[in-house]
């Protein structure tokens, strides 16, 4: 197990690069499987995730070399086996392969995906989008497995009930090597799936409309060698700005796109919180007092679900009451209990919270129950007093590389051990 120890209140000062999007990166990677020939990815971040998806190319025969931020991928001699439980339950993206080898062979078998623990996470829409294209999916007698076949994948309209970004990236990898015309309406308009309708259609695919709510895809015979440069993380830029606002002294966040980030940034303007857009990025320093304000999570442009656990730590430094309530993950408050161990003073009513401010934090040994929580807690220990020892890091490593490195880079006291 890794646990990361933190002496909290050292400022912050100085530059953090913001890697690519794990959220791109993530369904990049299964995306390349369809191609006959050579796909090269750049800007791909250097996390756990996309470590247990090379470990499933390599077991599907993929020839795959991870170098830096560079990964190229030739999947011209894939096998299409069995992924087995233990490589699909290490992330939730291990289902990205179910649409890119549907597409390709028009037969997948792959155990259910795993991920962090916020929720029941259901894939029917993945599924009923498959089935609306001409498939059949079937489990295995231990309900573990999915079996999804089709005679041929043919064009449909398909609506989807909830804006969902991976049933809307899945439904994208099938249909783009179907026959016909395929338009998914109640698409997911995150970010993430423009850059990924961008390499689909640098491989040779017919995609239109990534980005809004209605995206229409004309199927080809074939997908060819292709590149692309994963987007900035968003989510790993909002992290680093929310520390800024607590502890920077100048903290330069760089490489991001502002535009991707307006839902916070319209939430520090409310809060009093003050910033600077520079060339490459933003700039930030500790406000010293701001105002408490509202935050409900939701699909984008909206503010994001993933920043929500990190922006409850910043509401428990605002002045006043603020109501926090999530609205995608029914079970996304496993931190909360940690902050108010640490002093918070936050009370929890199912996916609403009641965060009062401005209360102190002192250093516990907590847990991260999940990815995110976990960067709520590094954000908590990072402005409480004494030591903080947060559990279960591993969790962090899925989704924000070399954090350790960026922040002691910048002042922080900070450092991960095995125990
Ligand atoms: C992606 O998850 C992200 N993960 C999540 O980030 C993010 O929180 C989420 O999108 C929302 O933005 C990756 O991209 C790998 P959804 P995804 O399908 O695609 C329900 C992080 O911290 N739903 O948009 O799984 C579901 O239960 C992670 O980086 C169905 O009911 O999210 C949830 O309530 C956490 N049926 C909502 O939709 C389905 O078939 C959002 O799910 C699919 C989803």
């Amino acid at each position: 197990m890794k646990q990361i120890i933190i002496e909290g209140k050292n400022k912050l000062s100085g530059t953090i690069n913001i890697g690519g999007a794990k959220n791109s990166a993530v369904a990049l990677i299964p995306a390349a499987i369809m191609a006959d020939g050579v796909v090269k990815l750049s800007n791909v971040p250097r996390i756990s995730d996309a470590d247990a998806l090379t470990a499933i190319l390599k077991f599907l025969n993929v020839d795959v070399n991870f170098e830096e931020d560079k990964y190229t991928i030739d999947a011209r001699n894939l096998q299409n086996n069995v992924i087995p439980e233990d490589l699909s339950t290490r992330l939730r993206a291990s289902y990205y392969f179910m649409g890119a080898l549907l597409a390709r062979f028009k037969h997948v078998e792959i155990y259910f995906p795993g991920g962090c623990n916020i929720g029941a996470r259901p894939i029917d829409l993945h599924l009923k989008g498959f089935e609306a294209l001409g498939a059949t999916v079937t489990k295995d007698e231990n309900n573990s497995k999915y079996i999804i076949d089709a005679q041929e994948l043919t064009g449909s309209d398909i609506h989807l009930d909830f804006a969902s970004v991976g049933a809307t990236i899945n439904i994208m990898f099938a249909a783009t090597l179907a026959k016909g015309v395929t338009k998914i309406y109640n698409a997911a308009q995150e970010v993430e799936i423009i850059n990924i309708a961008e390499l689909l259609n640098n491989m040779g695919a017919n995609i239109k409309g990534a980005g809004t709510n209605v995206i229409t895809i004309e199927g080809v015979e074939h997908l060819h060698s292709a590149s692309v440069s994963v987007i900035c993380d968003r989510i790993e830029a909002g992290t680093y700005l929310i520390m800024g606002a607590l502890l920077g002294d100048n903290l330069k966040i760089m490489g991001i796109e502002p535009e991707y980030l307006q839902s916070l940034l319209d939430k520090f303007q409310k809060m009093n919180i003050k910033y600077d857009i520079i060339p490459g990025g933003i700039m930030i320093s500790q406000t010293p007092s701001f105002l408490s304000t509202d935050v409900k999570t939701d699909v984008y442009p909206e503010f994001p679900t993933d920043l929500g656990q990190p922006m409850s730590v910043l509401l428990t430094q605002a002045s006043g009451i603020s109501h926090f309530e999530e609205t995608i993950w029914e079970s996304r408050m496993g931190h909360i209990k940690y902050l108010n161990m640490m002093g918070a003073n936050i009370e929890v009513n199912g996916m609403k919270a009641l965060i009062k401010g401005t209360t102190p934090l002192t250093g516990k040994e907590i847990v991260a129950t999940d990815l995110r929580a976990g960067a709520a807690l590094v954000t908590a220990g990072l402005i409480a007093s004494g030591t903080t020892i947060i559990n279960d890091a591993e969790h962090i490593l899925r989704g924000y590389e070399r954090i350790i490195n960026k922040l002691s880079n910048v002042g922080a006291k900070i450092k991960i051990i095995d125990c």
